[in-house]
């Protein structure tokens, strides 16, 4: 029913335009949240070529709690300021791990994840949660993904309500 964005011989900036484009149209006419942001996990997990988990973490308090994804079952509690997406939610910013291992207070959820990125989701200054993606491959995120997946995130929060 919905197409997802061709990853093959293709630039990074033309992908995420396209996947771009492709949540605002999955996205138009739908405010729920919780709908929204499991149909945006999944246009992203089956758009983007080597990704093993892409999801949500949504903020209750000092902790971020599991949200709609795609891949293995993950952790569900990360306090704020832990891990990779706990860390990104406090410094409200994007993170780029090349190596999961190298990153201090990495929480392994798919022992098979060896780089990652993380894009908070934020109004107004204020971190409502969290874009996760994992894959399986070192390096896989450069500031392009999380440059691209800002722009997807900005998508979301333009066409949901949330909290
Ligand atoms: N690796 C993350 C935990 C979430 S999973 O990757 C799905 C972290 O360190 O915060």
């Amino acid at each position: 029913m919905f197409a997802t964005a061709r990853s093959d011989f293709r630039s990074k900036a033309a992908l995420y335009e396209e996947l771009r484009t492709l949540a605002r149209a999955l996205l138009e006419g739908e405010r729920d949240a919780l709908a929204n942001s499991a149909n945006l996990a999944a246009l992203i997990f089956h758009s983007l070529p080597d990704v093993n988990w892409a999801g949500f973490y949504w903020r209750r308090g000092e902790e971020l709690v599991l949200g709609p994804f795609q891949g293995k079952p993950a952790c569900v509690r990360i306090a704020m300021g832990k891990g990779v997406c706990g860390t990104a939610a406090a410094q409200i910013r994007s993170l780029v791990i090349p190596d999961v291992n190298a990153f201090p207070g990495h929480i392994a959820c798919d022992a098979a994840s060896r780089s990652e990125v993380v894009v908070p989701v934020s109004v107004a200054g204020r971190v409502l949660g969290v874009l996760d993606l994992d894959s399986p491959h070192p390096g896989r995120f450069t500031d392009e993904d999380a440059r691209g997946l800002e722009a997807v995130v900005r998508e979301f929060v333009a066409a949901t309500d949330l909290g």
